[in-house]
């Protein structure tokens, strides 16, 4: 059963950010860049300021932590090396840690003792708590960590931030029951968690009130939302009332192969404000890696979803995620997932090497691949990526496409860049406003975008 907490400040919490400045820097996925969001409404909330310079003195750090892969893990260690520093000298009052890296108590105890100036830790089912953490820390001069396990909170009236206007995420589900075995997601994110419908209709509504063009929902697999609701209201049927909301585009993130349906496409094919875009991470393209990996799916399936997708959807866009270097895997397993790749011809992947994340079952297999054949599979891969990513993008050229308008090339003021309707970056020339949905004809494409121009029907 969900439980429901309510977000409160007391009076002596609203004025902690008096006259304080504070810099949050994130790490890693959308989840995060959400999460980091609601901080900041918060900080802002109660009293504090935010500067985006690092270099500058300032009275609270926070960073928002990954731990998808150790390498994310290592760029958190190094930042909080310095930071240790710049307390000493002064330049930072407070500083703490939260995201995935906090949720893990055998990270907490090491960073304790090599990090002993660190004030707190707060985890990803914590940041309800982050006005009682820092009263803590700034009133009671305490080091505090607060990482209530499966804390099953569904927070609906938090203070309200966004980084942008016309782009929105919102959250439609949290954590992930599926344990792909080399995952980390489940132990540091929960089970799933969904929201109500009325909720994430209720805030696409005051998104588009607020001249929100483009929103993603969010959820570590978004196919399973809903399954702990038991209301037979299905990804689909939500993915439906957000299209009929009329906002100009849709788009979600992540879907899962195994869990996604038919059903789904059918109503990315019947809305048009619902992006031509599926990113559908398979990870692999041999059979045994797959069940090695419990992700059972088996490849011709995936095949035959995709071709479906692209029959019902014109112009669609799709991408993966690709890991390689799966404990153990061999020669001829790899190059299966190099068929798979020339097969599909996907726009776009995501490619990793395989880090072993503590307690996981896939960290407990004794691996006698070498990181040398696991690094020349990657740049096997990145080959084909590039190769398809330019193919792909070709075939654009002449073609007129809408883009939605992020903003202003640094270097030159007539070149602006957004993304089209079917999520490939277009950079062209003409003038613009952020947020505007403008015509570009494509005169040219590069490895990872199109280049065009600005038209005016
Ligand atoms: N090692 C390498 N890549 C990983 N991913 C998740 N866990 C690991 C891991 N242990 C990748 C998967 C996933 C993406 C978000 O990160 O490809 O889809
Ligand atoms: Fe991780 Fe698998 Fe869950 Fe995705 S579906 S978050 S890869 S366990």
């Amino acid at each position: 059963m969900v439980s429901n907490y309510c977000f409160k400040i007391t009076n002596k919490q609203q004025r902690l950010g008096k006259d304080k400045t504070f810099f949050i820097r994130t790490y890693g996925c959308q989840a995060n860049e959400r999460d980091s969001e609601i901080i900041k409404a918060i900080l802002l909330k109660i009293g504090f300021k935010e500067i985006k310079d690092f270099n500058k003195n300032v009275d609270l750090v926070i960073l928002n932590t990954c731990a998808i892969r150790q390498n994310a893990e290592n760029k958190v260690f190094g930042l909080l090396e310095q930071l240790k520093k710049k307390k000493e000298t002064r330049k930072i009052k407070y500083f703490g840690i939260c995201g995935c890296v906090a949720q893990q108590p055998q990270i907490i105890k090491r960073l304790k003792v090599k990090i002993s100036n660190i004030d707190f830790f707060m985890g990803t089912n914590n940041i309800i708590d982050l006005p009682h953490i820092l009263e803590m820390v700034m009133l009671k001069d305490k080091q505090v960590s607060r990482i209530d396990k499966m804390k099953s909170a569904l927070v609906e009236n938090w203070p309200n931030y966004r980084e942008t206007r016309h782009k929105a995420l919102v959250n439609i589900m949290y954590g992930c029951n599926h344990y792909c075995s080399y995952c980390i997601v489940p132990y540091v994110r929960g089970p799933i968690r969904s929201r109500t419908k009325e909720n994430i209709l209720d805030e696409v509504k005051c998104l588009i009130k607020n001249g929100c063009k483009e929103i993603t929902l969010l959820g570590q697999n978004v196919n399973s939302y809903g399954i702990d609701l038991k209301q037979n209201y299905t990804f689909a049927n939500l993915l439906e009332d957000v299209a009929k909301t009329k906002i100009p585009r849709i788009r979600y993130a992540t879907s899962n192969p195994w869990n996604f349906t038919k059903e789904i496409i059918d109503v990315m094919a019947k809305y048009k404000n619902i992006m031509p875009y599926i990113h559908l991470p398979i990870q692999s393209g041999d059979e045994t890696i797959l069940k090695l990996m419990n992700r059972t799916m088996k490849v011709k399936d995936f095949i035959a979803l995709i071709k479906y997708a692209r029959k019902k959807i014109p112009c669609l866009t799709v991408s993966t995620d690709l890991i390689v270097g799966f404990p153990n895997e061999t020669n001829k397993q790899f190059r299966k997932t190099l068929k798979l790749y020339k097969k599909i011809k996907f726009d776009n992947a995501y490619t990793f090497i395989y880090s072993a994340r503590p307690n996981t079952p896939a960290s407990k297999i004794i691996d006698k691949v070498a990181l040398k054949t696991k690094q020349k599979r990657l740049t096997k891969l990145n080959k084909l990526v590039k190769k398809y990513s330019k193919w792909n993008n070709n075939k654009y050229i002449t073609n007129v496409v809408q883009v939605l308008v992020d903003g202003q090339s640094k270097t030159n003021k007539n070149i602006f860049t957004g993304y089209s309707h079917n999520w490939k970056v277009v950079n062209f020339v003409g003038q613009a406003k952020i947020g505007d949905i403008v015509n570009v004809k494509i005169t040219s494409s590069s490895l990872f975008s199109l280049n065009g121009e600005k038209i005016s029907c």
